[in-house]
Order: structure tokens, then sequence, then C-alpha cells
């Protein structure tokens, strides 16, 4: 298994550089200062010691704007940016510098499909607003279908790239049966479900872009009571029991908070919250 941080030995030995492995991509994040022969030193040493990876990147932005992407550079191997990840029995396609999706989240991906599949509906709804390449959709429903349960799940996404790959990834795990991929604005989808006056439903995960906008409005519009919200926030514990607090009042709903717990950092002592919200 890799490392989340390579340990060099070089003239540099004490360094460590962080990295993702997504597929057989290593991104590596490289200090500022490092010349370009040092970090094509480290990746041709990377290829070397770890044969499954093929492709070595820098990670050169985080993630960022509406759609949250990154930027890469090529720094050694084959030159591509796309790659098949697998984690959780799926394997999903993607291209790293054109949708989100994070290694990091597989464990919180099982987490959050156990604790569904445990809640024992008999096929239940599901919306998985912000879906990206639909990782959380398809460890889910494969799940279901690995125990001969059925579930109706909808990944609604606004990177057409991403939803590219969700549709993709979905006819490759073979769950087109358990899950329908919806391009487009996941507030929108929520709007117009409501107007149509379209079943309510039993699970909302609202894995958020982190942004201003909570969402959770929209989200109240296709739930119901007993519907159960994982929503994700970001940064300090008070400032997401805060917005949640005030959006979800704002309109009126009876809720509870039934678990607030830390789904991972996205910073120095700042954390990805996964929130529980039963609406009343
Ligand atoms: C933090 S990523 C999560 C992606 C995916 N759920 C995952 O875990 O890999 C947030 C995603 O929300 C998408 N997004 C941002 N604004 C959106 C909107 N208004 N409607 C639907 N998707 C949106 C971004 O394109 C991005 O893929």
């Amino acid at each position: 298994m890799l490392k989340k941080v390579f340990k060099v030995s070089s003239s540099y030995n004490s360094m460590r550089i962080p990295l993702d492995v997504v597929g057989d991509i290593a991104i590596l994040k490289f200090a500022r200062w490092h010349p370009w022969i040092l970090k094509k030193f480290y990746a041709r040493r990377f290829l070397k010691n770890n044969r499954h990876i093929k492709v070595i990147l820098e990670k050169t932005s985080g993630f960022s704007g509406e759609l949250r992407v990154q930027e890469t550079k090529w720094v050694a191997g084959e030159k591509r940016k796309d790659t098949i990840h697998k984690e959780n029995d799926c394997s999903f396609y993607l291209n790293v510098d054109e949708t989100y999706f994070s290694p990091r989240l597989s464990q919180e991906r099982k987490v959050v499909a156990e604790e569904i599949f445990a809640s024992k509906l008999r096929s239940p709804s599901v919306l998985v607003m912000f879906g990206g390449v639909a990782p959380q959709a398809i460890v889910l429903a494969k799940l279901f279908k690995k125990n001969k349960l059925s579930i109706e799940i909808i990944s609604s996404e606004l990177n057409k790239k991403a939803c590219e790959f969700a549709e993709k990834n979905v006819e490759m795990n073979k769950v087109q049966d358990y899950v329908q991929v919806v391009c487009g604005d996941s507030r929108k989808f929520c709007v117009n479900s409501a107007s149509r006056k379209k079943d309510k439903f039993d699970f909302i995960l609202m894995l958020r872009p982190n942004l201003e906008d909570t969402f959770l409005d929209a989200a109240l519009k296709v739930a119901k009571k007993g519907t159960l919200i994982y929503y994700h926030g970001f940064g300090e514990e008070e400032k997401v029991r805060n917005e949640i607090e005030r959006d979800l009042k704002k309109f009126g709903k009876k809720y509870k908070i039934t678990e607030f717990r830390k789904a991972g950092d996205i910073g120095v002592k700042k954390f990805r919250w996964n929130v529980k919200i039963k609406i009343d």
C-alpha cells in the first residue's frame, strides 16, 4: 500500500511530499521552492519504486471554483490524466483535471452506504446532490445489488464532463437499474421535482462544494417527514452548526441533528463535517 506521503531518500531526505493516488496516477504536492530537476528526480524514483503507478503529476492548484476542479502538471511516466480508480469493489473512470474526485473519501462512502443499507427501508429513494463522477451513488447501488435489494438513486451534477464520466461509471459497474445521472444544477433539480409534485426522497446526500450556499432550502423542497439529510459542512464546527440552523429555521422546518462528525480534513485545523439531519 502506498503511503499518503512519499518519503524521499536523497540529500533532501528529511522531506515528505504529500500525495494522492487516483487509479494509476500519483499527484504530488511539491513545495514551491523545489526546482524542476528535483521534481523529475523524485518522480522517476517514485515510478521505479511503485510499479503500479504509471503517471506522476504535480498538483499546481487546489480544488477551486463552482466545479471544484484542480490543475496538475505532467512530471513523469505516461502522458495522460485519465485513469480508472478502484475502491469498495467499484471502478471509476475520470480525468483528474476535469472533475472533482477524492480517493480520501472512500471510507466515508462505505460508511454512508452501509448506514442507508442498515436503515432497512424497502426500496429507498436517494438523491445525491453534487454527485461528481457518481462514486457515492455507485458504492451504494452496488451494496444493494449485491444483497439483491432494490434502491432508486439519482445522482445530480453540474459539471458536464463529470456527468459523462458518471454515465460511463454507472454502465461500467452495471448499476443502470439503480442509478440515474441527472446533469445540471442540483438546486434546479429540486425546484423542478417539487413543482412537478414528484416523490420526495428518503435520503438526501449533500456532498456540497465548499462554497457559501448551503443549498438546504433546495433540499427541503424534496424532503418529507423522516427524510435523513447527510450534509457536508466545512470549517469550524460552530460555523457549520450556525449555517444549518439559520437556513433550516428560515424555512420553518423542525429537524434534529442526529450526528455531527468529522469526515476528513481540508487544511490546517480545517475540517469537512458530515452532519446527519432528520427532518421532523
Ligand atoms: C466536493 S465535489 C463532490 C463530488 C462528488 N460527490 C464526490 O464526492 O466525488 C462537489 C461537486 O458539486 C458540483 N457542483 C457545484 N455546484 C453544483 C450545483 N449547483 N449543482 C450540481 N452540482 C454542483 C461540482 O461540479 C463538484 O463535482
